[in-house]
């Protein structure tokens, strides 16, 4: 069955990616939640317009869907600067970023997503940028080689990743400022739900907003999602209106599970529950088991787990909570099974 986060086709995710875009705040004041985030920023805002000087750069660290290039954006706008969006990987050589920033303007946002993905040579090129504005190059060889210095423009860089732990020392380092975003709370999310409801004219009331908040797993892009797919059922099976009934039902024939639960969730916890007793399991055994990447698991997954508090990390490993067991409803399993996975 499809989980929350793959809950569509090929097709659909192009449209929904369409739709994303127009149902991302502009300002500040539209941006929902995040409110220390919200806080700080405003202030260093400020002070940066005052001063007529460009922003200190800013990492933008948190799980998927949660508003890192939505809050790039904002910052950028906040700050009546242009924006230059590039990503990690697009970054290949170090020509590729002098290219970029020797288009930024001044003050302008340069924004990185997935910087955790930026290659060696390219991170150590961006160095000089971040921290003199300056860009060195060497031309020729040998005894004839001379080092060149390229002048950049003033520039906020923002970068984003879902795998700060990637992160090398120096390169967080030369962050002035760094947040780490946070699932948002039922009411956030249904602030989110109905803000879009009102863009995208969908007739909702509280409770079918509340509802669909509920299961979007504290991810404004999944409450966004629910919500139209929600509005189909509504439209196709209703009159169009979605109350708490309907939205309750159209998300049980989406498989959304009452916490909002996607696929790789449950598997996480009946894994740990069936196969390991309940636990502690060691992060990378648990991550052989399921197939997965142990970074992603530990930075995407988890983090919503522990969260609702289904999930505990111990010294020893991670293990799954009374509440969890309860709400899977399956018994413990024994606990030498998958032992095949142990490292020495
Ligand atoms: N604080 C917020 N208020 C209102 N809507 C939000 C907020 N944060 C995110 N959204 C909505 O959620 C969608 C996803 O956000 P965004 O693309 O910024 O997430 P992201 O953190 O960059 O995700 P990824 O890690 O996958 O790149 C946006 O299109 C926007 O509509
Ligand atoms: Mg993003």
């Amino acid at each position: 069955m499809p989980d929350s986060r793959e809950l569509i086709s090929t097709e659909k995710q192009a449209e929904d990616e369409c739709v994303e875009v127009s149902l991302r705040p502009n300002y500040l004041h539209e941006y929902i939640g995040q409110e220390v985030v919200k806080e700080n920023l405003s202030v260093f805002i400020e002070a940066a317009r005052r001063r007529g000087d460009a922003l200190d750069h800013i990492l933008l660290s948190g799980p998927p869907g949660l508003g890192k290039t939505t809050l790039a954006h904002v910052i950028a706008n906040e700050l009546g600067v242009g924006i230059r969006v590039t990503s990690g990987p697009a970054i290949e050589r170090p020509g590729d970023l002098v290219a970029i920033l020797t288009n930024l303007e001044d003050r302008d946002v340069l924004f990185i997503d997935e910087i955790h993905r930026l290659s060696h040579v390219a991170e150590e090129a961006l160095y000089p940028a971040m921290e003199d504005f300056s860009y060195d190059w060497v031309a020729g060889k040998g005894p004839q080689a001379r080092t060149y210095r390229l002048k950049l423009p003033k520039f906020t860089l923002i970068a984003a990743t879902t795998r700060s732990g990637l992160l090398t020392s120096p390169l967080r380092d030369r962050f002035g400022i760094s947040f780490r975003l946070e699932y948002y709370s039922h009411e956030e999310l249904y602030q989110v739900v109905k803000r879009s409801a009102k863009i995208l004219d969908i007739p909702l009331d509280k409770g079918g907003g509340m509802e669909i908040a509920r299961r979007s797993r504290g991810t404004p892009r999944i409450a966004n999602r629910l919500l139209r797919r929600v509005r189909d059922f509504a439209q196709v099976r209703k009159d169009g209106e979605i109350s708490k009934e309907v939205a309750a039902e159209a998300l049980a024939m989406l498989d959304i599970d009452e916490m909002g639960l996607d696929r790789l969730d449950r598997q996480v916890l009946l894994t740990i529950i069936e196969n390991y007793g309940g636990g502690p399991v060691g992060l990378s055994t648990l991550a052989a088991s399921l197939s997965e990447d142990p970074g992603t698991l530990e930075d995407v997954y988890e983090p919503y787990l522990l969260q609702i508090g289904f999930l505990e990390r111990t010294p020893r490993g991670r293990s799954v909570t009374k509440k969890a067991i309860e709400y899977m409803g399956k018994p413990l399993g024994a606990r030498n099974q998958g032992r095949l996975f142990e490292g020495p």
